[in-house]
């Protein structure tokens, strides 16, 4: 499938709740009013979107939430979409605490790969920025992770408040293990304003300066918009995903479903379809296909970040990042 512009569009994130155990301040800061049951798809329906977009030609699948592993049989939800014809690869992105329970489910339903957010390794930082005393079980998310041998990345959005050495230790986990570390600018997106960022200039520089044989790597390392470096010795890698300073929409290849059924072209850009209304409505799967199809060919051109009318107004936990 492809849009106007002529990108190729297959990779499709699936939100598959709204909710989570953790409050980020720049993505659910405080208590907010979470979906209603009946508006979140369940899993059928879900797997139905995504069985049309793979008839279009979608070959990867990222579940993501809110916390996707804050709902119930997400190992199911995987195996299901694994056995979709033509999806190759389905992953998952999380905040890793409930991840070391449920990886072995998660493995044995084909996951192939897991990204886990963790903004610092200060036990203290990270109850300030999640809001919760969770740091112990994301890590032990993660060292279940590694164990188990499956394709891992950290996530992390650099904040001020973590500092520079609050960064460096978390890149220096790339050093000797076999696991990415990604630097995630802060977006604009929901309460992503509210916060100071550590620029990733600044934050390039002081990796530069702890490892002076950092070079850019050309080899792709996912299926994401991250640019990679690496320093000889180096297990991993340390990533940079720059949305607003390096805008790489041109290079775009995803659209999104919301876990109420919304089909958005873009993380941040108002406009897309509801499928809802279709999947409810006794619409035929050649007429979920067409309308996903027209949806996908209509994709903006590049993000709306501070440009006024067409602005996100969901919470990035209602988008899945
Ligand atoms: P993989 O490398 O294959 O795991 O994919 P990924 O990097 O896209 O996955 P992940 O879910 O870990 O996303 C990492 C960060 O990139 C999140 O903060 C997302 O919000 C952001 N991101 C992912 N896709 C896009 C995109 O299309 N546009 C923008 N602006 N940000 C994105
Ligand atoms: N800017 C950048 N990244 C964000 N994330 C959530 N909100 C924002 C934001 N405003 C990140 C999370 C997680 C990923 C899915 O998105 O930290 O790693
Ligand atoms: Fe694609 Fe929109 Fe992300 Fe740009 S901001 S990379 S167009 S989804």
């Amino acid at each position: 499938m492809t849009d106007a512009f002529g990108r190729k569009i297959d990779y499709l994130r699936l939100s598959i709740t709204d909710r989570c155990n953790l409050r980020c301040r720049y993505c659910m800061p405080e208590e907010v009013p979470f979906v209603p049951h009946e508006n979140i798809l369940r899993y059928e329906e879900m797997v139905r979107v995504c069985a049309a977009a793979a008839r279009l030609g979608v070959d990867t699948i990222k579940v993501t939430g809110g916390e996707p592993l804050a709902r119930k049989g997400c190992a199911g939800l995987v195996r299901a979409l694994k056995e979709v014809p033509g999806i190759r690869q389905v992953t998952l992105t999380t905040n890793g605490v409930l991840l070391a329970d449920q990886l072995p489910e998660l493995l044995a339903a084909g996951l192939d790969a897991v990204n886990i957010s963790i903004d610092t390794l200060d036990r203290e930082g990270y109850r300030a920025v999640t809001g919760r005393d969770d740091l112990p079980r994301a890590l032990a998310g993660l060292e279940a992770a590694l164990a188990a041998g499956v394709r891992t990345k950290i996530n992390v959005v650099p904040l001020a408040g973590t500092g520079r050495e609050g960064l460096l230790a978390l890149a220096a986990l790339a050093q000797d293990r076999p696991l990415d570390v990604r630097f995630i600018e802060l977006m604009p997106v929901g309460h992503g304003a509210d916060l100071a960022p550590f620029g990733q200039a600044e934050l390039l520089a002081a990796l530069r300066e702890r490892w002076p044989g950092l070079a850019s790597v050309e080899e792709r390392r996912g299926n994401g918009p991250a640019r990679y470096w690496r320093a000889p010795g180096m297990k991993g890698a340390l990533g940079f995903i720059s949305a607003v300073s390096h805008e790489f929409c041109g290079d775009c290849n995803r659209f999104r479903l919301t876990s109420e059924g919304f089909l958005k072209l873009c993380l941040c850009y108002g406009g897309g379809v509801d499928l809802r209304p279709l999947l409810r409505g006794g619409a035929s799967d050649g007429e979920l296909e067409e309308t996903i199809r027209r949806a996908v060919w209509n994709k903006p051109a590049h993000h709306s970040f501070g440009r006024g009318p067409t602005e996100e107004g969901r919470l990035m936990s209602q988008i899945g990042g």
